[in-house]
């Protein structure tokens, strides 16, 4: 059974009333050592946004003049500066945003749709790369991409200390979700870095 607010690709893209926005992690395995001795695992990509959320890349797409794939390449190469193909299969879920003020009952409703890609970790540090140089929105849009921490600190640092910062719609819970679902962190781990983020 589908978590609340979730919705099939294909009853999502029946509701032409609804506004759609794509968003994708993407993510790498590597063998890099924090301090020469923690080891990294993997690389997971997010950015500071313009309002100073943390969030994935994408944005809005038009489902009048272009597919849900094509509308998340689109915001990628903007954001990133780097043309991807991102693909059906690489969709997630789909999800209901919840109406966050009085006003935004009368707009359409956003259908957030979720994707992940593992690349190389050489592609990867391209698109860090290209973020500051060729694309369009940096300094605007995006502020920065940022690595997610995935290690835990004694002292509760690491992803306790990530997850307490501010998040973009449900972004903090696709993080959560997507880490634990392509195992990227040990759910013990994850659980108790999410018990220490809300202290
Ligand atoms: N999960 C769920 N919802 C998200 C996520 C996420 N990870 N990231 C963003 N959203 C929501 C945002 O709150 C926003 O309402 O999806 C919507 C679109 O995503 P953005 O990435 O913000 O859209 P984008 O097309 O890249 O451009 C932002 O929107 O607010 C305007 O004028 C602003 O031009 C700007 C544009
Ligand atoms: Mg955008
Ligand atoms: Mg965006």
């Amino acid at each position: 059974p589908m978590a609340s607010g979730q919705l099939s690709r294909a009853e999502a893209l029946a509701c032409s009333g609804c506004r759609h926005a794509c968003h994708v992690m993407l993510y790498c395995d590597t063998n890099t050592l924090l301090f020469g001795s923690i080891p990294i695992r993997h690389i997971v990509l997010m950015q500071m946004r313009f309002d100073g959320l943390l969030g994935f890349p994408g944005g809005f797409v038009n489902l009048s003049e272009e597919s849900l794939e094509a509308g998340l390449g689109r915001e990628l190469l903007e954001e990133l500066g780097v043309a991807f193909q991102i693909l059906e299969e690489d969709h997630v879920d789909s999800c209901f945003a919840p109406a966050s003020s009085p006003a935004s009952s009368t707009s359409p409703r956003l259908i957030t749709h979720f994707y992940t890609k593992k690349m190389e970790e050489g592609q990867i540090r391209a698109v860090e790369t290209a973020a500051v140089t060729t694309a369009t929105d940096h300094g605007q849009e995006v502020l920065g991409m940022v690595r997610v921490p995935l290690h835990s600190t004694k002292g509760g640092g690491g992803l306790a200390s990530f997850l307490s910062h501010s998040f973009v719609g449900n972004a903090r819970f696709q993080l959560l979700h997507t880490l634990l679902r392509l195992h990227l962190v040990a759910p013990e781990e994850l659980r108790e870095a999410l018990a220490r983020s809300l202290k």
